[in-house]
């Protein structure tokens, strides 16, 4: 089968589209035939080798965060799924590998596809939608009424988010660019702040969450507009020990998160506010309730553009260069 694949980490490497094997079902697991996959800021990084440290591929390997398609192959074991269900997920770390024509996945990362929306929307979905769910529902048990701060709210996360926040009831602070103010007031966010503009520091204030998803910055900035007790969940850095414990890292692992986050921990708690971190994971049972939001039409994907599979370099780079609408999806079959 076709599989694009990193052969060489490197910010300049390209992946390589290779003739492999299919690959082998374990007992648990369903083989899905790839009809499109969902591209993420993940990927790049991935690739540039900056998350060698704690997730150590080995090269060569098929890269590829989310997927949705048609299950082909089912394990002895597998109760959830049969062949021929339409599937979506994002598969668990070191078992990745959506940019190919077939991809083998444990049925517990698996949710049946929303039956409203399309392969290539249904790939768009699993790595934003869980990072939403655990940052939200999970981390910040996001109640009616609270106030929330969710950054950059035209991107991939972003237009997850503040459908996401709307619906548990909360009132939804965004940052956008003016051409993207239609999109997250549409999405329903409450206050949008130019960025370019504005300095959100000097408008919100007594937030119960922020989703921080930019610089360290904003990061700063965002912790001085929490009300006491709010709670802070970065998903871009810096890590902290629980990431570690989630990971199963080693001890010098460990200590080098509980380093990096110091700083801002200390920050945190002189102004009385939670610091955490989030990485996402795979979880095919939040997965399944993301598929009732959206079979009911409460989330709808965004999508901003569709590349054939042969550029499926090109939709890497048009997401690296950071102005997504939405989500970009290389389409597969
Ligand atoms: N830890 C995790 O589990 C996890 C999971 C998912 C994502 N992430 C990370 O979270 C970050 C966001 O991911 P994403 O997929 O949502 O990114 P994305 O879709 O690529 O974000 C692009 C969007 O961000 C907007 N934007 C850029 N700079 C901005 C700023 N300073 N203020 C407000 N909006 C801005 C852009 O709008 P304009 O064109 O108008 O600027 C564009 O619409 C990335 O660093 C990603 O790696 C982490």
């Amino acid at each position: 089968m076709k599989a694009f694949q990193v052969k060489r980490y490197g910010k300049k490497e390209k992946l390589q589209l290779t003739n492999i094997a299919e690959p082998v079902v374990k007992e648990n697991e369903i083989l899905v035939q790839v009809h499109a996959a969902g591209v993420n800021l993940l990927d790049s990084k991935i690739r540039d080798g900056e998350f060698k440290i704690f997730l150590p591929y080995k090269t060569p390997f098929t890269n590829g965060h989310d997927v949705a398609g048609v299950v082909t192959k089912v394990g002895s074991k597998v109760s959830k799924f049969k062949i021929g269900d339409e599937v979506y997920s994002r598969p668990a770390d070191f078992r990745i590998g959506s940019f190919a024509e077939y991809l083998s996945i444990n049925e517990n990362d698996v949710a049946l596809k929303p039956k409203n929306i399309s392969m290539e929307e249904a790939a768009s979905i699993p790595l934003v939608g869980l990072t939403a769910w655990q940052a939200l529902v999970e981390k910040a048990n996001l109640k009616a009424g609270q106030k929330i701060f969710i950054q950059a709210g035209s991107g991939g996360v972003g237009t997850f988010a503040i459908q996401l926040a709307k619906y548990l009831g909360a009132i939804v602070a965004t940052t956008a660019s003016s051409a993207n103010f239609d999109l997250v007031k549409n999405l329903g966010a409450d206050i949008v702040i130019d960025y370019k503009k504005d300095d959100f520091e000097n408008i919100l204030k007594d937030y119960d969450v922020v989703l921080n998803s930019q610089d360290t910055k904003t990061l700063e900035k965002s912790l001085r507009i929490l009300k006491p007790n709010g709670k802070i969940i970065s998903i871009s850095g810096p890590p902290d020990v629980d990431f570690a414990i989630q990971l199963g890292m080693p001890w010098f692992l460990k200590l080098i998160m509980k380093i990096l986050s110091s700083g801002i921990k200390i920050k945190a708690k002189r102004l009385g506010v939670n610091y955490s971190f989030l990485f996402m994971r795979a979880d095919g049972n939040q997965l399944t309730e993301i598929t009732s939001l959206i079979n009911s039409g409460i989330i709808i994907p965004v999508m901003d553009k569709v590349f054939p599979f042969e550029q499926t370099n090109d939709a890497m780079a048009y997401v690296e260069a950071g102005r997504a609408k939405g989500k970009v999806v290389v389409k597969v079959k």
